[in-house]
């Protein structure tokens, strides 16, 4: 191993895989897959005699090789990667040339398998829109792609699962009919964020944490992803996604379900998702006549972010000057069950804020009585926080005496962040596609989980469909109007992150 890499190469070791990537030449495979795939080799935790075999067309061998060079380097600048290194990498690629709705490609796969190396494992990585995931399967079930006789046969497939209920069934419907459900594996990259898998471990491997995590002691929970970003060059999909559906049916939820769930018998996947199941079915249907109050929705006007104008999203190309899609969704949840009764889980999540950050914030209740005011002024709220991006990590909020004679107290806040003690976290891609290669399902979400967090998400969808206008929030800013009404009854109110 060489010099670049500082952070911890940790892992089960792989067996020999075939990893076949749909949509080979498209954008999440140069962001995230190679870059990914480049470290897990580094790391030893990709066997060296795996092979990646790209399907695409309109490209040359050459030419997609190429793209993959540049991605590396656009995206994941600090892979800075040898000359040697890259050469190796590439020595395990092969690509098939072909339609995905034509028979041939898939039996042209087959022989490509069959050919290159004697393993029989193999990883089929859906890195395509979301039209192609049963044409996908089938095609492999056809050519026999699917069977696991002589190995594992799994398949990766990427958000968004379905744009509702009925899609996200019909879908489950569609893959279970060629694939066994443990051969699926559905991916929500939040899963895979370090500071997210951190919680299981602060929640259920401490014995400070329990005691409080509760109704008791907790006032209300925040968990947010606020994005700097626009929609960039995905008109087409987010016109038709917005904010709830893209970030909140996923990947919002599911952190919701690993804060609220109860500790699991053992760590396996069904055991922890039997669990997060439980926490969706006790999730209170959100009421019709409710809907106003217990969310927000809004979309971006044009504005500056970091010293840049940005447009409006209706000026972002390819979106109707007319559109009512949101940018920005919040919801309030509730959980009816003995732990959480009465307290609001509310999830937000928006672009062109004024910048990336993601939280979960665990807000307690205020101090009953202040002996040092003499008003009587109770003391802030505590909070814990988990910083999920950027600077992952652990802060807790609490009150301390200024120094001096005086009993007046601050705002004081320690700081735990990751990198201090453990240096660079791993990338979610490299932690969900290990988690893959050795069939441990646990952070992925399963097909009940899936049409679970639709049917909760569905009074919302249905409310918000015919709507023909919503409110502005100038892009760089948080004045979204709304969210100040729906934290009024959770103490300290709405929290913006504020580093
Ligand atoms: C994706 C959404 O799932 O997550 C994007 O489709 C969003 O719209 C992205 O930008 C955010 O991911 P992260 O890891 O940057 O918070």
């Amino acid at each position: 191993m060489n010099e670049r890499v500082t952070r911890q190469c940790l892992g089960e070791p792989t067996e020999p895989t075939n990893i076949v990537i749909f949509g080979a030449g498209g954008d999440l495979t140069k962001r995230k897959l190679i870059p990914a795939l480049v470290e897990m080799l580094h790391c030893g935790l990709l066997h060296p005699t795996s092979y990646i075999i790209g399907v695409l067309k309109g490209r040359t061998y050459n030419e997609w090789l190429d793209s993959l060079y540049r991605g590396i380097h656009k995206y994941a600048p600090e892979i800075d990667m040898e000359d040697q290194e890259w050469q190796d990498f590439i020595a395990m690629f092969k690509m098939v040339p072909g339609d995905l709705q034509d028979d041939t490609t898939y039996a042209e796969l087959a022989d490509a398998l069959e050919t290159i190396n004697g393993h029989s494992n193999a990883l089929f990585y859906c890195a395509v829109p979301p039209e192609w995931y049963t044409t996908i399967a089938t095609g492999l079930h056809k050519a026999g792609l699917a069977d696991e006789d002589a190995g594992y046969r799994r398949i990766v497939i990427e958000k968004p699962f379905g744009m509702d209920l009925d899609s996200a069934r019909k879908l489950n419907g569609e893959l279970q009919r060629v694939l066994d459900e443990s051969q699926i594996y559905r991916i929500d990259h939040y899963l895979g964020k370090e500071s997210v898998q951190n919680l299981l471990i602060y929640r259920f491997a401490n014995s400070i944490l329990e005691p409080l995590w509760n109704r008791n002691y907790i006032d209300h929970i925040q968990i947010s992803a606020a994005e700097s970003i626009g929609i960039e060059y995905r008109a087409n999909y987010y016109e038709k996604s917005g904010a709830l559906r893209d970030m909140m049916q996923s990947h919002l939820m599911q952190v919701m379900t690993l804060v609220a769930m109860e500790p699991p018998v053992e760590f396996t996947a069904d055991a922890v998702r039997d669990e997060k199941i439980k926490v969706l079915r006790a999730v209170r249907s959100f009421a019709p006549e409710n809907i106003k109050k217990q969310t927000v929705a809004a979309q971006y006007s044009a504005g500056t972010i970091d010293n840049n104008s940005v447009n409006s999203y209706v000026a972002e190309d390819g979106v109707s000057a007319d559109s009512a899609t949101e940018t920005f969704a919040a919801a309030k949840f509730y959980i009816d069950n003995w732990r959480w009764q009465g307290v609001p889980f509310v999830l937000w999540t928006g672009k062109r804020l004024p910048r990336r950050v993601s939280e979960i914030v665990i807000r307690f209740r205020t101090p009953p009585f202040n002996m040092f005011d003499p008003e009587g002024k109770p003391p802030l709220a505590n909070a814990l926080v988990f910083r999920v991006h950027p600077d992952e990590g652990i802060a807790l909020r609490m009150n301390a005496k200024v120094p001096g004679l005086t009993t007046e107290m601050r705002r004081s806040v320690m700081r735990a962040p990751y990198a201090e003690e453990w240096g660079d976290v791993s990338d979610a891609y490299e932690v969900l596609l290990h988690d893959v290669l050795i069939g441990d399902a646990t952070l992925f979400s399963r097909a009940d989980e899936v049409e679970e967090s639709w049917s909760i998400l569905e009074p919302i969808l249905e409310a918000w469909k015919d709507r023909i206008a919503i409110n502005r929030y100038h892009a760089g800013t948080w004045d979204i109007e709304g969210m100040d009404e729906l934290f009024a009854d959770c103490v300290l109110g709405w929290h913006k992150p504020m580093y």
